[in-house]
């Protein structure tokens, strides 16, 4: 009974623990005497009023009588089919003012369509406060471990999707309020910095005083790997120089230092470009908890040693983690359980995410269950997900690979997409002889970067997929380059309007939000293209529900691309079909502005999806 609008979004918007809403509005109405409500009233008690399941279909279809159904029809006095409980729950549903109608239809189904009114509510509240989101009433901390590359190796894809995706996902959590911490789980301490470190101390002994010439760490790396494969001596050391690493020795912690510096460099130059931002805390960070997790598992009884090795048998059928090598030596498992103690006990995360390819699954089963068993994990507290993707192919299927073979370098892959955009956008140009802008590489880049983004995004996270410049940077189809097109042009219906309405004082006067609103929902019912607008705008208004699925599901965003995608069609075609302003040889002659606060309301949550989606806008393509 509420006129709260957001309050009516969530109660109409029904996910999770907002079902209690819903229960409490149907005991509420059984007070004002209903008998008929007491066979729903023990159901809703129970766990199955969760079966009340809102999903949306233009505006909101509740299935829920068909599933009540089997549950109650042997009672007394409960409903004879489908259609009567869905009849009862239509007969005790409150009046709200939000609803114009309820209605029955097919095998039990309950229409709800929203009134012209409440539609415009909503659309003057984000009209005037921007697309906010109420503050969550349990603020979570959450950590999300993303983008991770190794140092000394080249970041790959791989490392390109967990960083797109975990930034996405930082973005949504951030916008619904919870406080976020983004860890790079930089590969920092593992074998391969035994022969990095020795090959630096062979050639460059004095690296402590110079700054050697390992600008080029790729090949530093490969000369290294070449001599731990064929020099047996070498590879001794190397072993050895892990463990002297991890036992803290000044001259080799120096020279790790200075490859990790190198890498960082590199790293960073590519979150810069890509507008992401993340705080480094990489294997090695966890050093100081392993002695002591190792430790800590002993005492607890929960390792086996095999050949001096230091095994955590946790799952059936399931090889063992090894948390201590017979040389003493800590492992990637050893700081994937120190890590994740730190951030549930010390950091007190409510949920961490591993934004990691799906290759990767067993090793966090495996972490999870441990963790577990440690009782270092509680699931009735923590949530502790791997939040695995697929693999990108190239655009003939097959792995994405450079011609000779090696992994494609990141860096390289970025600059051929601004290179793409570049050479789409002279064509573009020659084509229609206008002239070219001379300054364009900043928009450039923001193209490639976008399309590469939403390409990767649109995608199910889980599903492989491939990957194509001429595909992604293409105007049709469903790619970033066709979005910042459609705002682009809502964009610049704003300019060419205001400019207009500036020159015209009593035009000005309405234009100042709170009036225009009121005129246009005074205006609403006798548009023109009503049918149009409406849709355009119920389709902008599923944005707080398409953001709050992603959390709540399956945190997976390519919802929020379909989502995004469709709104651009939709506005599309009503601006093909309604006419916001009038053009008379390059002037603007007429402006709706009813219209014209559509398109400006809409262009919010346009901008506000780009934001979580990590696209930057330009204002023409
Ligand atoms: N560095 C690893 C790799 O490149 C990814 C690390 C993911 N995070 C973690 N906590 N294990 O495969």
């Amino acid at each position: 009974t509420t006129e709260n609008v957001e309050e009516v979004h969530i109660f109409l918007n029904v996910y999770g623990s907002r079902f209690n809403k819903f229960r409490n509005v149907l005991i509420d109405s059984k007070k004002n005497s209903s008998p008929h409500l007491e066979w729903l009233e023990g159901l809703l008690n129970s766990f199955c009023y969760q079966l009340i399941i809102i999903t949306i279909i233009a505006d909101y279809q509740c299935q829920s009588a068909l599933s009540i159904f089997p549950l109650v029809k042997s009672q007394p006095g409960a409903p004879k089919s489908p259609q009567e409980v869905a009849e009862l729950l239509i007969e005790h549903f409150p009046s709200v003012s939000a609803v114009s109608d309820i209605g029955l239809t097919g095998p039990g189904f309950i229409n709800i369509t929203f009134s012209p009114d409440f539609l415009c509510k909503l659309m003057d509240n984000i009209y005037r406060n921007g697309a906010v989101f109420p503050k969550p009433s349990h603020k979570k901390r959450i950590v999300i471990d993303f983008s991770s590359p190794n140092i000394a190796k080249q970041m790959h894809v791989g490392h390109l999707r967990s960083t797109i995706i975990g930034d996405t996902l930082s973005r949504v959590f951030e916008y619904l309020g919870h406080e976020v911490f983004r860890l790079n789980h930089v590969g920092d301490w593992g074998t391969q910095f035994g022969m990095l470190i020795c090959h630096l101390e062979d050639k460059f002994p004095d690296f402590a005083t110079e700054s050697p010439a390992i600008g080029d760490l790729q090949v530093f790396y490969q000369e290294s790997k070449k001599r731990f494969d064929e020099d047996e001596g070498f590879r001794k050391r190397a072993y050895k120089g892990v463990v002297t690493l991890q036992n803290g020795d000044p001259t080799v912690t120096r020279a790790w230092k200075l490859i990790c510096d190198v890498s960082r460099a590199e790293f960073q130059r590519i979150y810069d470009k890509l507008d992401i931002n993340i705080e480094e805390k990489g294997e090695s960070f966890y050093q100081q908890f392993m002695p002591s997790m190792v430790q800590y598992l002993e005492s607890k009884g929960l390792l086996t040693i095999e050949n001096g090795r230091k095994l955590m048998y946790c799952m059936e059928g399931k090889p063992p983690l090894t948390v201590q090598k017979s040389d003493g030596g800590f492992t990637y498992d050893t700081s994937d359980l120190a890590a994740l103690r730190y951030r549930l006990i010390d950091m007190k995360a409510d949920w961490v995410l591993y934004v990691v390819d799906a290759g990767q699954s067993l090793h966090f089963e495996l972490i999870f269950e441990a963790a577990k068993l440690a009782g270092i994990l509680d699931p009735t507290k923590h949530r502790v997900e791997h939040v695995a993707f697929g693999v990108v192919h190239d655009a003939s299927g097959k792995k994405f690979k450079t011609r000779s073979g090696e992994t494609v370098k990141l860096q390289d892959l970025l600059d051929k997409a601004v290179q793409h955009a570049a050479t789409i956008a002279e064509e573009k140009r020659a084509e229609s002889h206008e002239p070219g802008s001379s300054d364009v590489s900043g928009k450039h880049e923001v193209i490639a970067y976008s399309a590469i983004k939403y390409a990767d995004l649109k995608n199910r996270r889980t599903a492989d997929y491939s990957f194509s410049f001429e595909r992604m940077m293409s105007l049709k189809g469903d790619t970033a380059a066709r979005l910042l097109y459609s705002y682009a042009r809502i964009v610049s219906i704003s300019k060419k309007a205001g400019e207009f309405l500036s020159g015209r004082p009593p035009l000005e006067k309405l234009y100042h939000p709170s009036e225009v609103f009121s005129f246009f929902r005074f205006h609403f019912e006798s548009y023109d293209a009503h049918s149009l607008q409406i849709k355009l705008i119920k389709q902008t208004l599923r944005f707080p529900e398409v953001v709050r699925a992603i959390v709540e599901k399956d945190l997976m965003p390519h919802g929020l691309c379909s989502f995004l995608y469709n709104l651009s069609d939709t506005f599309n075609i009503f601006y093909r079909d309604c006419k916001c302003v009038e053009v008379q040889e390059g002037t603007v002659i007429k402006v709706n502005i009813n219209r014209l606060t559509l398109c400006d309301a809409v262009a919010i949550i346009f901008r506000q999806c780009f934001y979580l989606l990590g696209l930057k806008t330009v204002d023409s393509m």
